[in-house]
């Protein structure tokens, strides 16, 4: 084993520890505390602003903290963002959660309200806040919208994991105010995460979709020593298609990133085929200026699944077509034969995870992350900024 990944495996397992060894499971004196406790439940509204059943996957990963502390007696106080429109209000996600607890909503961070509410608390019970956005200071890393939960609570628990890689209030600086430990979800983010760090017996690939490279250049460039195979499909196939210089006509294309040092490694696997804008499969030597690679073709997906299969680890982060617009065949049978083959399955981003939660192939992955960008960043970084700042804190 290589030194590198050695040490990114020492890495990886001390934030672990030190993330398990400060889960709310060691917590044995709940009874009577006040909880603040950081979800993120940011997650798409339908239509009419309400939670779709489809939607709710944050949701219910939520529900195994906010029952234990209830259940060691805790009172429970719950922040989260939702979207980036600052107007955004959690109540569609309130109303959901009713179904699951007995639980009150403060639509303000008023002060006389946080108090009187906070104040009259009875053990086990429930209340959520507003949107934290809501608050320019939350993303300024301010906490003086938060000084009054501050003060009424005991202590501060973080099950946000999707978030953690933001250094907002309501996930870093609040942090340096009351005694802090990390979520069930959160725990079970790291330890799994983790893993893609340990060396196999087999092969281990990464899998990788998706518009974005800016976020998945990085991870590619830090395990692409380490890894066996890469398989690329999505906008980032074509990078890499264009820089060895086959024709890409009018597909989607990331000109900001430089993949030289990558174009030649023959880890990485582009398609030989794809499906255009009319639904019609085509050689990938025969793109036309007026095409685009909104698919990988069916002889690419075999391709795929013969090394998915022969694969012990796979790590998949990002659609392989333009799934939203209908083209998503490849997803399909990716997400379909990591399901239904023997490698230890790792995945995360919300467009994955709509693609396995929509077919129901939940139950056949090992582990589905919760983070998008955060799954990314602490793959790439071996920790996240809001597990710095608790351990920071410990070690001061
Ligand atoms: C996410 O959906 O990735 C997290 O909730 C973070 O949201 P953000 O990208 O708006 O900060
Ligand atoms: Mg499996």
């Amino acid at each position: 084993m290589g030194d590198f990944l050695f040490l990114c495996i020492m890495i990886v397992m001390s934030i672990y520890n030190f993330v398990r060894s400060h889960s709310i499971q060691n917590l044995t004196h709940l009874k009577g505390k006040k909880v603040l406790l950081r979800l993120d439940l940011n997650i798409s509204l339908g239509n009419n602003e309400t939670v779709d059943p489809g939607e709710d996957w944050r949701i219910l990963k939520s529900l195994d903290t906010i029952s234990f502390l209830c259940e060691q007696g805790a009172s429970v106080v719950i922040l989260s963002h939702i979207g980036r429109d600052p107007q955004k209000s959690l109540r569609p996600v309130f109303e959901y959660m009713k179904q699951f607890f007995t639980i009150g909503f403060i639509p303000s961070y008023d002060s006389s309200l946080v108090r009187d509410l906070l104040s009259d608390m009875k053990e086990g019970s429930i209340l959520m806040m507003e949107n934290v956005r809501q608050n320019k200071e939350e993303k300024e890393d301010n906490i003086n919208y938060l000084s009054d939960l501050i003060e009424y609570c005991d202590i501060y628990v973080n099950d946000a994991f999707a978030v953690s890689h933001r250094e907002h209030a309501s996930v870093h600086a609040v942090t340096n105010y009351l005694p802090c430990y990390f979520g069930l979800q959160f725990v079970d983010e790291v330890k799994h995460l983790s893993l893609f760090f340990e060396k196999q017996e087999g092969a281990k690939t990464l899998i990788l979709g998706g518009a974005k490279f800016s976020t998945k250049l990085p991870l590619l460039k830090k395990f692409i020593a380490k890894i066996d195979y890469v398989l690329l499909g999505g906008a980032l196939a074509n990078v890499f298609l264009k820089e060895k210089g086959f024709k890409i006509g009018s597909s989607f294309y990331d000109d900001s990133v430089d993949i030289s040092s990558l174009v030649e490694n023959n880890k990485i696997i582009i398609p030989i085929d794809y499906i255009d804008q009319h639904g019609d499969v085509a050689d990938i030597h025969d793109v036309r200026d007026q095409d685009s690679i909104l698919d990988l073709g069916p002889e690419t997906c075999n391709i795929f699944e013969t090394i998915i299969d022969a694969s012990s680890m796979v790590m998949w982060n990002g659609p392989l077509g333009k799934y939203e617009d209908g083209f998503t065949e490849s997803s399909l049978r990716v997400a379909d034969s990591i399901a239904h083959g023997s490698a230890y399955s790792l995945t995360g981003g919300g467009d994955t995870s709509t693609v396995i939660l929509e077919n129901n192939l939940e139950d056949n992955f090992d582990f589905i992350s919760t983070g998008g960008g955060a799954m990314l960043e602490f793959l790439i970084q071996e920790t996240l900024p809001c597990i710095e700042v608790i351990k920071n804190k410990k070690e001061a």
